[in-house]
């Protein structure tokens, strides 16, 4: 197999066919940095707008860990996989403390593979990408595309995602690398698993750059790959949120309305700092309720809502939450442990798991008529 041959061809490729994202457009690897970790978990539509924010809001390395978790937490709201946020701002601030500012261009941002794969919430994917796109680090940086164009070219069918899976491929890849071009090698296979290599081929392979080089298409088995482990099963969890509505009448005039929320706090929880209503769950799906209903409705997240309750059922990576938010309108809030009453004007200034969110969507507008 010729390298050259398959980086030429690659290149190519990429000229004609990249998308023109802006943290392409930069070296900044604070910049890098941000785009890699919103996109962990998000699709570049969605991140988009949230990596213009975070810059936008946050300039530098500096800005970011001068910033309150909460702000942080705050901007990262809707992107879920809270735990991205909490790193990256814990990250920014090992930065900041261990900087020394005797670097030439002024960046405090940590120059080698080593010292970026120490920072919290950074694996080797996104140390490598990291590494190569800042700098031109010959380092891989594989992501779940690359992979999967690596299984095709040489016909891989061990599991790609289990320890001893990663091991055979990321042997594969550093064969594979373009050391001279590191950050190009990277962002055009990448671009290439994303664009066209992609999970369903249709006829791509007809017209594919790479077919000649590609064992998988010599041998039939393209779209049969990659492969993955057997994936662990689904957990279900019923949740009841209750929502408490205390309405202060003053002179018969409605003057506020407010409500109790507490904030999570054990460390290991997907959610931890993050605000929820108080919450209760239940060991197995309640009986006589519109739980199954929900489930026949047979779709993956939906909503049920009548007037005073909101169903919802979201589903995580391994688990699936069947949520009910009801609504109490009491006239004295319960004493609840840990929780404190808020205005519901002021929701807005706390962040909520995407859950809540989608209840609160639902719910709002009924809430503050
Ligand atoms: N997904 C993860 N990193 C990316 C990048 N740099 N460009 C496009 N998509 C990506």
């Amino acid at each position: 197999m010729s390298k050259s041959l398959i980086y030429s061809h690659l290149y190519a490729w990429y000229e004609v066919n990249r998308r023109n994202l802006p943290w392409r457009e930069t070296e900044d690897p604070y910049a890098i940095w941000l785009s890699e970790i919103i996109l962990q978990q998000t699709r570049v539509a969605q991140g988009l707008d949230y990596y213009r924010r975070f810059l936008a809001r946050w300039r530098t390395v500096e800005d970011l860990a001068a910033a309150d978790e909460a702000e942080v937490l705050r901007e990262w709201q809707g992107l879920g996989y809270y735990s991205r946020a909490r790193n990256l701002h814990k990250a920014a601030k090992m930065i900041v403390e261990k900087a020394s500012p005797a670097r030439g261009d002024g960046s405090i941002f940590p120059r080698t593979f080593d010292e970026i794969r120490a920072l919290p919430g950074i694996g080797d994917y996104t140390a490598g990408a990291i590494a190569s796109f800042a700098y031109n680090l010959p380092y891989p940086a594989m992501d779940g595309n690359v992979y999967r164009v690596v299984a095709r070219l040489l016909d891989i069918d061990e599991p790609f995602d289990t320890s001893a899976g990663k091991k055979l491929f990321h042997n594969e890849i550093e064969k594979l690398l373009d050391r001279e071009n590191p950050r190009l090698f990277n962002s055009a296979i990448m671009e290439f698993g994303a664009l066209y290599c992609t999970p369903v081929l249709g006829d791509a392979c007809a017209t594919c750059p790479l077919s000649d080089f590609c064992l998988a298409h010599a041998h039939g088995t393209a779209e049969l790959l990659p492969v993955r482990k057997p994936r662990p099963k689904v957990r279900d969890r019923w949740l009841d949120y209750h929502i408490y509505i205390n309405e202060q009448m003053v002179n018969d005039q409605m003057v506020n309305v407010f409500t109790l929320i507490h904030r999570r706090e054990n460390p290991k929880d997907i959610w931890y700092h993050l605000y929820e209503f108080p919450c209760e769950e239940h060991p197995n799906a309640p009986i006589n309720d519109p739980y199954g209903e929900a489930d026949r409705m047979n779709e993956v997240n939906k909503e049920m809502v009548n007037d005073k309750m909101v169903n919802v059922l979201h589903t995580l990576s391994h688990q699936r939450l069947h949520a009910r938010f009801i609504i109490h309108k009491v006239s004295v809030l319960p004493q609840i442990e840990g929780t404190i009453a808020i205005p519901l004007s002021a929701l807005d200034e706390y962040a909520f798991s995407r859950l809540t969110l989608r209840a609160l969507d639902t719910l709002l507008p009924s809430l503050l008529r």
